[in-house]
C-alpha cells in the first residue's frame, strides 16, 4: 500500500500536509477528506439516474453529524436522516432544508416529535404504535398531516457484529411482521387523517458487504405491501453498506449496492404491476467513513518483550470507542513518514485509564519516535459521533480538507469546556463544618 506523500515524504490529505494539520490545530484530530466525501455522495446518485429510478439518498447523519457535512450534503443534493432531537437542531443551524430530513429512531419523544414537525421535517418514519398515536396528535393539533413511512422489523439477519444487527426478529426497532404487528400499523396509518402514509422502511445492519441481504430486505417491502393490497409510493431500504478498515474488509462499490436493490425493486414492480416506487438509501458509514482519519501524536511506549509492543498516542477510546466496543480493526500509518519500510508490530494504546483502551490491535510500523504523527484511517464514521469526556478529555477538533485547503469546523474542546455545565453544590454545607 501506498500513501500520497509530498516532497517532504509527509502523508498528503487531499493536497494538505498531515503533519502541517497536526501541527496548526493540534492532536488528536479528525480530518475529513471533502472531494471523497462529495465522490461517495455523487455515485450514490449516479446509479439511480443511470437507471433512470426514481430515488432519494439520505445520508444516515448519526455516522457523523455536524453543521458542515450537513452543508455538504445539501450542496451535493442529498436528504439526510436524522434520529434524535440534537440531530434535527444540528441539521436547521446548517441551514439544512428539513423538506429534505427524515426521522428514524425507536423512542422519539414528545418534544421532538413536535420540534421536527413545526421545523417541518419532510417525512417522519415511525418505528411503534405510541409513535404513532402521538404523530397524529401533534399534527392534528398543528392542523396538518404528516408525511410517514412506517419501519417495519424484517427479521432478515445480515451477517455483521451482533450489536450492529438492527434487522433480525429479537430487534427493538420497527413493526414485527411475524405476529402481524406491521399490517395493524399500516391499518391504523392509512386511515389516519393526520397521516400521509407513503411507504415502508426497514434497516438490515450495518458493514454488511454483500447483497443478498438488500436483495431479500427490498423484496420482503414489496411483498409485504403487496400482501396489504397495496402499492407503495416509497420503499426505504435503509443503509449499511461496507466500508473497508483492514484487507479483511472487502466492500463491493457503491454501486454493486444500489444496482442490486434496484434490479430487485424493478422486477417485483413488473410482477405487481406497480408504478415503479421511491427507492430510498441511507447510507452513514459509507459516505463519511472512509474519508475521515484521526491524527495522533506519538508518546510513551511499553516494550514487553517476547510478548507485545504498546504504543500510546495522545487520544484513545475517547475519541474512537469502535475497537473498544466492537473489537473493530483499524489500520494506522506513520504520517511523518507513511511509505517508510515497517520494522515492527505495535498495539497502538490511548491514554485512558482502561486496558481496553486500544486504537488499533496489531499495527506493522516504522520505528517511530515520541512527537511523531501517526494517523488512524477510516474514522471518520461513528468516531466523533461516538466520542466522550471519559477522563476528562477535551474532544478533538474536526477540520475538513478540499483540493490543497483546510478549514477547521468544530473546535477542539478546552478544559473549560468542560465544566462549564458543572453547578457547585452547595446544599448540606452547614452539616460538614
Ligand atoms: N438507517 C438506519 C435506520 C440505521 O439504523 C443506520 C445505522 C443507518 C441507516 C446507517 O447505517 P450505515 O450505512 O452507517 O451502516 N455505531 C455502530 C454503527 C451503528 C449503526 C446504527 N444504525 C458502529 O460504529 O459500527
Amino acid at each position: 500500500m501506498s500513501y500520497p506523500t509530498n516532497e517532504l515524504q509527509h502523508l498528503t490529505i487531499d493536497g494538505v500536509d498531515a503533519v502541517t494539520l497536526a501541527k496548526t490545530y493540534g492532536t488528536p484530530l479528525y480530518v475529513y477528506d471533502v472531494t471523497k466525501i462529495r465522490q461517495t455522495m455523487r455515485a450514490f446518485k449516479t446509479i439511480f439516474e443511470k437507471e433512470g429510478v426514481p430515488y432519494v439518498v439520505s445520508y444516515a447523519s448519526k455516522a457523523f453529524a455536524t453543521q458542515a457535512i450537513y452543508q455538504v450534503a445539501q450542496q451535493e443534493g442529498i436528504h439526510a436522516d436524522i434520529v434524535s432531537g440534537g440531530e434535527l437542531f444540528t441539521a436547521l443551524q446548517a441551514g439544512f432544508d428539513p423538506k429534505h430530513l427524515s426521522f428514524n429512531g425507536n423512542n422519539k419523544s414528545w418534544d421532538e416529535l413536535t420540534m421536527a414537525i413545526e421545523a417541518g421535517v419532510g417525512m417522519i418514519i415511525v418505528d411503534n404504535f405510541l409513535e404513532l398515536q402521538l404523530l397524529s396528535e401533534i399534527a392534528a393539533k398543528h392542523n396538518m398531516t404528516q408525511d410517514i413511512l412506517l419501519r417495519i422489523s424484517p427479521g432478515i439477519s445480515a451477517h455483521t457484529h451482533e450489536f450492529i444487527s438492527t434487522g433480525q426478529q429479537d430487534s427493538k426497532f420497527g413493526f414485527d411482521l411475524l405476529t402481524g404487528q406491521g399490517k395493524q400499523a399500516y391499518d391504523i396509518a392509512k386511515d389516519d387523517q393526520n397521516l400521509n402514509l407513503l411507504g415502508l422502511h426497514a434497516h438490515i445492519g450495518s458493514q454488511i458487504f454483500d447483497v443478498t441481504g438488500f436483495e431479500k430486505n427490498a423484496a420482503l417491502l414489496a411483498d409485504t405491501a403487496q400482501s396489504w393490497g397495496w402499492q407503495p409510493a416509497i420503499i426505504n431500504v435503509g443503509g449499511g453498506f461496507g466500508i473497508r478498515y483492514t484487507d479483511e474488509d472487502t466492500p463491493l462499490p457503491e454501486s454493486d449496492y444500489a444496482d442490486a436493490i434496484i434490479r430487485t425493486l424493478k422486477s417485483k414492480t413488473a410482477q405487481y404491476d406497480w408504478k415503479m416506487p421511491e427507492i430510498w438509501i441511507e447510507p452513514g458509514r459509507s459516505v463519511v467513513g472512509p474519508a475521515g482519519q484521526t491524527l495522533y501524536t506519538v508518546g510513551s511506549r511499553k516494550d514487553i518483550p517476547d510478548l507485545r509492543q504498546y504504543l500510546a498516542v495522545d487520544g484513545g477510546m475517547g475519541d474512537n470507542i469502535r475497537p473498544a466496543l466492537y473489537q473493530a480493526n483499524y489500520d494506522a500509518v506513520l504520517a511523518n513518514q507513511p511509505n517508510a519500510p515497517t520494522e515492527e508490530v505495535v498495539r497502538v494504546a490511548g491514554k485512558y485509564c482502561e486496558s481496553g483502551d486500544v486504537l488499533v490491535w496489531q499495527q506493522a510500523l516504522p520505528r517511530t519516535q515520541p512527537g511523531d504523527i501517526l494517523s488512524v484511517l477510516a474514522t471518520g464514521a461513528y468516531g466523533y459521533a461516538m466520542a466522550s469526556n471519559y477522563n476528562r478529555n477535551p474532544r478533538p477538533g474536526v477540520v475538513f480538507v478540499e483540493n490543497g485547503q483546510h478549514q477547521l469546523v468544530v473546535a477542539r474542546e478546552t478544559y473549560a469546556n468542560l465544566t462549564a455545565l458543572d453547578k457547585k453544590y452547595t446544599l448540606g454545607k452547614a452539616n460538614v463544618q
